[in-house]
């Protein structure tokens, strides 16, 4: 049986008072509209549909190819935006699956749970619809699901239209359903205007039962339909996102000391054995490797950690650090900074675009930028790659096994070969030769001693 699906997403969103449609507000790492495309792909066969209005041009940029797009001009209801899906799925599946673009906790299993409730009804051949539904004390705001003297579902009665006795009804409507595909092609053209000019996708409950056709309801957990209108909403979704992020990643072995203060975006990989302390936030297309202590108190962004690295009190953006190698208390790796294997790299340090060997130290007060460091040099503590002329940036070498004296500035471009050492206080401005001692302002080779005679 093929599944296809339609994700409505045309919606003002006008309470998030935003000028991002509400649907791209980012949400635990990805727009929150990217959360239900993920799972309606999951559950079909196709690319899913999205209705798209309000905001159409950044939806599609965001999505790109990945889904098709439908396009509705005027927001006639739930029911017009199914609609301008069928020229897309007619044909084309066997149910219809619609999720709203605003409910990012709807769990895949709930979903599967749908259509295998579809499925188990389909081979009766009078099946029109399997819907979600809900029980809430707090029905305001939600169509009720009525049900006839058997129990059976025969219509979806929006509150506006609702009589004082169905207005007590408790069972509401969340708004996922699985359509009959065919049947709902069919039936959906039939759809009346309601008197403020909507066409109202639950009518088409009434429409199947007048028709003898049956529609079965499954009752959902309450998170799984938790759609977001404002900001509030958004927060309150984005916690119960972490909660299940950081429950994968223990039930996958990493140790987190304190999940409610640990902010771990989807997109992030972890590997088994890691420790993260309170008050990470690990964001995009990360990936720390197995063994190391992340934290406590350290935002690391796209970026790659090897295995028994660590990380204190620091922060990291599209940066890499090498097994075993060390960052902290206070360090601050920007885009392109590479440490080697056990580098040691700490105390109110910046490295920006450059590579640091394997078992370089940079402990103290330093600034690396435009360099490439050798194996065992010893950066010691006030270095400072001058690599900013005021027009260029220019590039610093360090050789294996430099050794820099305290407070050393290197006056890029500047190479310094193998062994190379500078003594405190130096300002290189020139080229040092490996095994060669240099200090001074500008810094020289030491003068020679005169022969007295
Ligand atoms: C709808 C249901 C109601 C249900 C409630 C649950 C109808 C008529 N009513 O009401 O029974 O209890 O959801 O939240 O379906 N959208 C479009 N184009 C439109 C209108 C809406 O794309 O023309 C999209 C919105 O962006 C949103 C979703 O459809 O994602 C729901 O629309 P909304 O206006 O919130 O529906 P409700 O009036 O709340
Ligand atoms: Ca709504």
């Amino acid at each position: 049986m093929t599944t296809a699906t339609v994700i409505l997403a045309a919606g003002f969103g006008t309470r998030m008072k935003s000028e991002l449609p509400k649907v791209l507000h980012p949400l635990a790492g990805r727009p929150l509209v990217e959360w239900v495309v993920r799972t309606g792909e999951s559950i079909g066969d196709r690319r899913p549909v999205v209705v798209v209005g309000h905001g159409k041009e950044q939806v599609q940029a965001l999505l790109g190819e990945r889904v098709e797009y439908a396009e509705q001009k005027d927001l006639l209801g739930t029911g017009h935006a199914v609609m301008q899906a069928t020229p897309f799925l007619i044909g084309q599946a066997d149910r219809v699956v619609v999720l709203y673009s605003d409910m990012p906790l709807l769990r895949e299993a709930t979903l599967q749970q749908l259509l295998e409730l579809y499925q188990q009804n389909e081979p009766q051949g009078d099946l029109a619809v399997a819907m979600l539904t809900i029980v809430r004390d707090d029905p305001q705001g939600f169509g009720r699901v009525v049900r006839d003297g058997a129990g059976q579902i025969q219509s979806i009665v929006e509150e506006l239209d609702c009589s004082p006795a169905q207005k007590l009804i408790r069972e509401l409507n969340p708004g996922i359903y699985c359509f009959n595909g065919a049947w709902l092609w069919e039936n959906l053209p039939k759809l009346k205007q309601s008197p403020k000019g909507e066409y109202y996708l639950t009518d088409m409950i009434e429409i199947a039962t007048s028709q003898g056709q049956r529609v079965v309801g499954m009752q959902a957990p309450l998170e799984d339909v938790f759609g977001i209108n404002d900001r509030i909403h958004l927060a309150v979704a984005a916690t119960a996102l972490r909660q299940r992020i950081n429950q994968a990643h223990m039930g996958a072995g990493v140790t987190i000391v304190d999940p409610a203060t640990t902010y771990i975006e989807a997109t992030v990989e972890i590997g088994q054995d890691t420790t993260i302390y309170p008050g990470c936030h690990l964001k995009g297309k990360t990936v720390i490797g197995r063994g190391c202590q992340i934290g406590p108190n350290s935002q690391i962004e796209e970026s790659l950690i090897g295995d028994d690295c660590r990380v204190l009190y620091s922060v990291l953006e599209y940066a890499r650090m090498d097994r075993a190698s060390e960052i902290g208390p206070f360090g601050h790796l920007r885009k392109g900074a590479h440490l080697g294997e056990e580098v040691h790299m700490g105390n109110f340090g910046e490295v920006k675009n450059s590579y640091l060997g394997p078992g370089t130290k940079m402990g103290h007060f330093s600034y690396v930028g435009d360099a490439t460091i050798g194996r065992n040099v010893n950066v010691s503590a006030g270095i400072i790659t001058c690599n900013y002329d005021g027009k260029h940036k220019n590039h610093t070498e360090l050789g294996d096994d430099v050794f820099l004296g305290s407070d050393t500035l290197l006056v890029a471009p500047v190479t310094l070969g193998p062994g190379a050492r500078t003594g405190a206080g130096s300002v290189v401005t020139r080229d040092v030769p490996a095994g060669a001692l240099v200090y001074g302002v500008p810094a020289r080779p030491p003068i020679p001693k005169r022969d007295p005679d």
